[in-house]
């Protein structure tokens, strides 16, 4: 079969292990915030932990895709920690031990990530149609993040969850705020990317 311009130019792409790296760590995120809403007593915990699941398991299938349009193939990666995540998360340890335990929706270290996040954008090879991608991708995990701090506070009985509507409401809202402003910096970036006129 002949490559497809678009394949051909995948030799020059730096970025593919990016794209590989996050298929395999969403793969990942499905697997175990799938096993722990199954796993769990709190009907509105199990709810939200479903909602990053799938997103997650969304990602993983996307950035998948993305890599055979470019004509490679996902490698699967290992992660040695991976077995004690599965542990943790169908363990009968109390909710929110299990968000200490593996790190999650603790709220500390989402600027960081964020920071972490935007540089992906910074890659000056990165074509328009995967900008886009992880523009989109950003945004949807800064909102997991949230939806997992305020799933955390829950699990703590510090405050009650508002109900799913509202959630889901509130997610919309922020996702097309967000949208809106990384559509403008990926465009930034890729104006930044047009060599000049000879
Ligand atoms: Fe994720």
């Amino acid at each position: 079969m002949q490559l497809t311009s678009e394949q051909n130019m995948s030799e020059e792409r730096s970025y593919l292990s990016t794209l590989n790296a996050i298929a395999n760590g969403e793969r990942r995120g499905f697997q175990f915030l799938d096993a722990w809403s199954r796993k769990t007593r709190d009907p509105q915990l199990a709810t939200l932990l479903r909602q990053v699941a799938i997103r997650e398991a969304e990602h993983a299938a996307t950035f998948e895709k993305r890599i055979s349009e470019l004509g490679r193939e996902m490698i699967e990666t290992a992660d040695d920690g991976f077995e004690d995540t599965m542990a943790i998360a169908t363990s009968d340890l109390p909710d929110n031990e299990k968000f200490e335990h593996l790190g999650v929706g603790l709220g500390v270290d989402d600027e960081d990530d964020g920071d972490h996040l935007l540089q992906l954008l910074s890659d000056k090879t990165i074509d328009p149609t995967t900008g886009a991608l992880l523009g989109r991708f950003i945004a949807e995990e800064r909102d997991s993040d949230r939806i997992l701090h305020a799933a955390y506070q829950h699990a703590c009985g510090h405050r009650p969850l508002s109900n799913r509507e509202q959630t889901q409401s509130a997610t919309l809202e922020h996702l097309s705020t967000q949208l809106e402003q990384l559509t403008t910096a990926v465009a930034e970036l890729q104006a930044r990317q047009i060599p000049p006129k000879k």
